[in-house]
Parts: C-alpha cells; structure tokens; sequence
C-alpha cells in the first residue's frame, strides 16, 4: 500500500487540466448494458472505481477496452452472458448496483448483490427498488442479493422518490429507457452527472424532457442504439484543486471546469475570501485576502452545496479567521475526517451533524489516516499548508476518485510524493 508525504507552505500557480466526471462515467458505463451496439466514452478517468465496474460489465458478457493514455473506453453489450453481479464484485464498488435497472430492463432478470453498509453512513437501496417496482419488476431479496425480474419487459410508469437520490435517479431512468410506454420521474435528481446520462440516453433514442429539474419525463424506446460520448467535468475534483488554491494563496486555472457547475461554490467562496469565475470551459481561482474568513455551509442536493466537498471545506475552515459551522445533511457519519484534521491542530467540535471549525493560524505535519475518498484528500489540501511533513496513510481511497492526483498538485507548484509503506 501507498502513502502520500506532503511538504506544506507552497503557493500553487497555474493551470490544472479537470478529468472526466468519476460520478458521471460510472452510470454511463453502466448504460452500455441497454444496448448490443458498442458505446464509445472519451475523457473517462484512469480511476480504480473504473476499473472495477469494467470487472463487473465484463462479468456481465460487457466487452470492455480501456485505453488510459488517450481515457478512451469501449463497451460492447452485443452478447449478455450473465445477469449477475456478484458480492466479490459488488462490495468494492457500492455503485454496481446501477447495473440492476439495465439488466432487468433489457434482460428481463437481474441478481445484484446488496452492496452492503459502508464506511459514510448505511447507504440504504431502498429507492432504487421501488423505483424498479413501479416500472413492474417483481423484487425479492434473498441470501444478501436483490433479484428482479420482468419477464414481459418494464412498463413506463410515475415514479416518486420520497428522497432526492443521484443512484436511484439513474437506475430508474436508464430503466425507463428500455420500457414500454412514458415514465415521469417526480423529485428526482438534477446533478449535471444524471443530465450527462439522461444525454448519452437520448443520442442512444430515447426521448426524455425536464433534464436538470425535479421531473424527468422519459419515453421508452424497444431498441437503443450505439454512440460515443464525452464524460462532463469532474466538478468535485474542480472543487478540491479550488479549495486547494484557496488555501495556499495564488492563481490556479481549471481547465475544463465548467463555472455553471460550481454555482454552489461562489458565494461562501467570496465570503471567504476567494474569488471564482469562468466560463463552460475554465474557472479562474483566485485569492483576495491574505488570510481567509470562517464561513458556515450547509450539504444539501444539487444545486446545493455537495456532502463530496464538504470534508474539503471543512480543511479550509481550519486555518481561516473566526469560525465556520460545517452542517452534513446528506450522509451520517461523514465527519471521519474531524479526529484527522485534529491531529494535525485543528479546533473542531461535532454536535450531531454540524461541525464548528475554529480556524487556527497554522496546522502542523503529522502522521494521518485516509478512511474515505473525500475525507482522504481533505487531509492532502491540510498538509498543503502545514508546517513540516504530512503523511497520508492508506491512500487507496484516493486512487478511486482522484485521477494523479500527486502529478496534478505537483505540476502547480506543490511540494508532496507519493511512496510505499515500509512492510510493518
Ligand atoms: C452519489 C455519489 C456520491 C455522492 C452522493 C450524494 C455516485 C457514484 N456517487 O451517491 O459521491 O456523495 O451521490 O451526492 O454518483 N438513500 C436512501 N435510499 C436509497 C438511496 C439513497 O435512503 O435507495 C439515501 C442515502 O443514504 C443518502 C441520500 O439518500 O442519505 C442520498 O444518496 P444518493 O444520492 O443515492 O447517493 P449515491 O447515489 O449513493
């Protein structure tokens, strides 16, 4: 295993290039299951989580070609010789369960493990069945696997999430997708990744209206096509180099980042103290006061502020002036972050799901453990700016979201390399 040793108190400089969406490419891939002709995705991430998902379309009858040079990805859904995603599979990667709306629409039989709890929370799949359930799959759960079936097809149907979810969202349109008949999706999701799917579903024939809102009303077609894609921008990993540049003082560019994206980012930005703006193609960060202000932000759903940049946040607040209050509505348990920053002198207190960060004048390197993806890289943008070294143990949560992570800081000025654990 790796580890990640940072040398704080460099400014960061210049441009850093934003890779495709990790949390878009995922459903994507998944939709190459509607179709037996192949879908070709550019700009997807070299990320693990890709990776894995691949082993699970490939265990499915998905061809799978992965070009990590030019971030190519060919998926040929032509011959389905399973529909079963199993536990081995599953449990590395809790959004295999976007295979099940596909499988059971196409094939008209799926067996998806349960992806089980994980370290943010209990992560129910609750809205994803019953959202299935209204398009007329009949679903059992037995021995730790959800099974559907729907022998004669899906049939489109309203669909109501009692709770905004992005998984149940994609799993229910691309469902949809491949129904008989309209489907109206009623508080549904509005990420830019579930309008960057509802997008690849229309090139693929299906017709679908309200993108970007609350109601998605989708017309099912029998038959989906082939096309290629280009996955959007990673809008969280535009926020974390943001936040990174925020931190350290200087002038970074993101090229890619799309400005409309980050519309949750600029107003507590500027109260901190760094301004952002831009365009469909670049945002431009940039810092306005020597030394940031403490702001409160509150996770809610897109276009709220995002619970994948909260613990980002939350290391900002730690060396600003005054205090910030850091609520987490969306995951509990999402605080993990809090007793790492603490090590490295940090004043934080957790009241049930609000933080109050009292920022200090400066943290200190220390020894700290990576427990999630965005928890992990909080602790990076830390040691950007700490005295001495930090190191950053069990950084295999970084490698699944985080596209070179190191080589991106690295190439705008920071100080930090990536080594192997000494054997124990
Ligand atoms: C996706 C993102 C993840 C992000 C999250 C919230 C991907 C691959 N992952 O995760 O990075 O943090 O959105 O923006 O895109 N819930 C239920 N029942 C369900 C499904 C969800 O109660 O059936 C709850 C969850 O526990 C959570 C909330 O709904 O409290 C939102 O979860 P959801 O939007 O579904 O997150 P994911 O799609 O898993």
């Amino acid at each position: 295993m790796d580890k990640i040793r940072i040398y704080g108190g460099n400014e960061l400089n210049g441009t850093i290039e934003i890779s495709g969406a990790k949390n878009a490419a995922l459903p994507l891939m998944c939709a190459a299951i509607l179709s037996d002709q192949p879908l070709t995705f550019n700009r997807v991430p070299d990320l693990k989580d890709v990776l894995s998902l691949n082993e699970v379309l490939e265990q499915l009858g998905v061809k799978a070609q992965y070009n990590s040079t030019t971030k190519k990805l060919i998926l040929d859904g032509g011959s389905i010789t399973s529909t079963e995603a199993p536990y081995e599979l599953v449990r590395k990667m809790r959004a295999s369960i976007l295979v099940l709306g596909p499988l059971v629409a196409r094939m008209g039989d799926a067996k998806v493990s349960l992806p089980g709890g994980c370290a943010i929370g209990t992560r129910p799949v609750d809205l994803h069945i019953e959202g299935l359930k209204r398009l007329g799959a009949e679903i059992e759960l037995t021995e730790g696997y959800i099974r559907a079936r729907a022998p004669n097809g899906l049939v489109g149907a309203s669909v109501h999430f009692t709770k905004v979810s992005v998984g149940a969202t994609e799993n229910v349109m691309m469902a949809a997708a491949l129904a008989k008949g309209t489907s109206v999706l009623t508080n549904a999701a509005r990420e830019p990744e579930i309008v960057d799917l509802g997008e690849l579903l229309i090139k693929m024939g299906a017709e679908i209206e309200g993108l970007g809102t609350d109601k998605i009303t989708i017309h099912g077609k029998p038959f989906l096509r082939g096309t290629e894609h280009t996955v959007v921008a990673d809008r969280i990993e535009a926020g974390t180099f943001a936040i990174a540049a925020a931190m350290t003082g200087g002038n970074v560019i993101l090229k890619n980042a799309d400005i409309r994206h980050l519309q949750y980012m600029i107003e507590p930005m500027l109260k901190a103290g760094v301004e952002l703006s831009g365009d469909e193609h670049h945002v431009n960060v940039k810092r306005l006061r020597a030394r940031l202000h403490g702001v409160d932000v509150m996770t809610e759903p897109y276009p709220g502020f995002p619970t994948d940049l909260q613990a980002q946040m939350m290391s900002m607040m730690t060396v600003a002036e005054g205090a910030g209050m850091i609520t987490e509505t969306i995951f509990e348990n999402r605080f993990m972050h809090v007793p790492e920053l603490a090590r490295m002198g940090a004043d934080i207190t957790v009241h049930g799901s609000s933080a109050l960060v009292r920022g200090v004048a400066k943290l200190k390197g220390a020894p700290v453990m990576a427990t999630d993806l965005r928890a992990s890289v909080s602790l990076i943008l830390a040691g950007l700016v700490a005295d001495g070294a930090t190191t950053v143990h069990r950084i295999y949560h970084l490698d699944r979201g985080y596209e070179d992570l190191v080589g991106k800081l690295a190439g705008v000025g920071a100080k930090l390399e990536r080594m192997k654990e000494e054997a124990a």
